[in-house]
């Protein structure tokens, strides 16, 4: 006999990468957003839309823990980064989220190789060189493993600042504004490249942007409305 099959419950946490529920947020004095519900199924990929100061990072900033201070739930891979200590809150982003920020954020003072394996290192992986050797071949930048970034191009930074991202294949990715310094073929490798790595272990993959030459890729799209 075969075990009877769990229904699946679309509002299960455990079943969704990202759920909001009525999550609004004040920054200086006024209303940033106010989302009623949204979800991104765990393995899918979404788009964060909205103009410039909508509180698309912000937003990018509270679902990864990097801030609090929301009302309303938000849910990420099961927990609410917002209930977390700041060092299981910590933990839990080097662990589970890979972060790609606007500007990069990487340590001038570490080689290519040395990013990506600190990246590894504050995830708890272990000895990660053989994991950031095959991903600097893989995105193309092995030659430059032992340079330092102010020696990169901004493309080369942005893959360095992707590879970094995906050294502990965390389940989810988010990449604020990736291409918003692209052309158009550019920004189709740079989208494709992240979309293939999130499908290479089945994370998912939140991308926050103005670009509406993004919304073919994606077919889970949450708009931010942006100053009254
Ligand atoms: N801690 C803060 N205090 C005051 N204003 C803030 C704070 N954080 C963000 N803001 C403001 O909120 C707005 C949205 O910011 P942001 O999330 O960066 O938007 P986006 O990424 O969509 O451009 C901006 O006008 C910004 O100045
Ligand atoms: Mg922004």
């Amino acid at each position: 006999m075969t075990a009877p099959i769990t229904p699946i419950q679309p509002d299960h946490p455990q079943q969704a990468a990202i759920r909001l529920r009525q999550v609004s947020c004040e920054r200086g004095g006024r209303e940033l957003f106010n989302i009623d519900y949204w979800r991104l199924p765990a393995g899918e990929h979404g788009l964060l839309e909205g103009p410039s100061g909508c509180g698309k990072t912000t937003l990018l900033h509270l679902i990864a823990g990097l801030e609090t201070g929301v009302n309303g739930e938000i849910n990420v891979l099961g927990h609410d980064p917002g209930q977390l200590g700041s060092r299981q809150r910590d933990r839990f982003r080097a662990s589970h989220i890979g972060l790609i920020f606007q500007d990069f954020h990487l340590l001038e003072g570490l080689t290519v190789e040395a990013n990506l394996r600190l990246g590894g290192w504050l995830g708890r992986r272990g000895d990660n060189r053989q994991a950031a050797r095959e991903l600097l071949v893989r995105l193309g930048l092995s030659s430059l493993a032992h340079q330092y970034p102010h020696t990169l191009s901004q493309g080369e930074k942005q893959r360095v600042a992707i590879a970094r991202a995906l050294i502990n294949q965390p389940p989810l990715i988010l990449a604020d504004e990736p291409t918003s310094a692209l052309d158009d073929a550019n920004t189709d490798n740079v989208i494709g490249l992240l979309l293939e790595e999130a499908d290479s272990h089945g994370a998912s993959l939140l991308v926050a942007s103005h670009d509406s030459r993004l919304r073919k890729h994606f077919s889970h799209r949450i708009e931010l409305a942006g100053p009254q």
